[in-house]
């Protein structure tokens, strides 16, 4: 069940589980699966077939391309842009899009943009402002253009998670 904020659109086939909510002006597109008590912020877009887990909190001005998979406990800051295409032409005869993998814990911070194919492992943290080009490892964070490893958390994240998804498993 999702309580929608004005001005949303959310296709009809949307699954959700209990205590999600979606703020104003965000497009949740079809065969979207959010778990339970999932957040999305303001003017987003979240892709068609992307998957999410519990407790996701995704904020205002985010770009998610179809079929992004996001782990439970995904922080994704404000005007985080994810990507699919990494040689985006109109009509590509081999277009295959490669959407990213975001693990269990992960945070992204403010206006990150996350390149195509990109898996981000448990509990890592990405900076403010950061294009992330390479994976990026369990518990480590990453900043900068490109972002290149500033250190290990000291701690596990909270939920304590540290599990990983391969590409292709929701
Ligand atoms: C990446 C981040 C987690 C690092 O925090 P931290 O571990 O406390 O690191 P520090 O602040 O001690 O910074 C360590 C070094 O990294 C640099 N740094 C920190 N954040 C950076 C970033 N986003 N991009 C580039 N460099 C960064 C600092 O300048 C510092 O460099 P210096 O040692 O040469 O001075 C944090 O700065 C960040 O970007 N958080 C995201 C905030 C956000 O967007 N929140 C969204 C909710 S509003």
């Amino acid at each position: 069940m999702i309580e929608a904020a004005a001005y949303t659109v959310i296709a009809p086939d949307v699954q959700s589980a209990d205590g999600c909510r979606v703020w104003a002006f965000t497009v949740i597109g079809s065969g979207v699966v959010m778990g339970a008590r999932c957040v999305v912020g303001s003017h987003s877009y979240i892709g068609r077939e992307t998957v999410m887990g519990d407790d996701v909190r995704i904020q205002s001005l985010v770009f998610l391309p179809n079929r992004t998979r996001l782990g439970a406990r995904v922080f994704i800051g404000p005007g985080v842009v994810m990507t699919d295409d990494k040689h985006p032409r109109v009509n590509h005869p081999d277009y295959d899009a490669q959407p990213p993998i975001i693990d269990d814990d992960v945070s992204i911070g403010a206006g990150a943009v996350i390149l195509p194919g990109i898996h981000l492992y448990a509990g890592c943290m990405v900076g403010a402002g950061a294009i992330v080009t390479h994976d990026v490892p369990a518990g480590e964070t990453w900043a900068g253009l490109p972002a290149k490893r500033l250190h290990r958390w000291p701690t596990p994240p909270i939920g304590g998670g540290w599990l990983t998804r391969t590409r292709g498993t929701p």
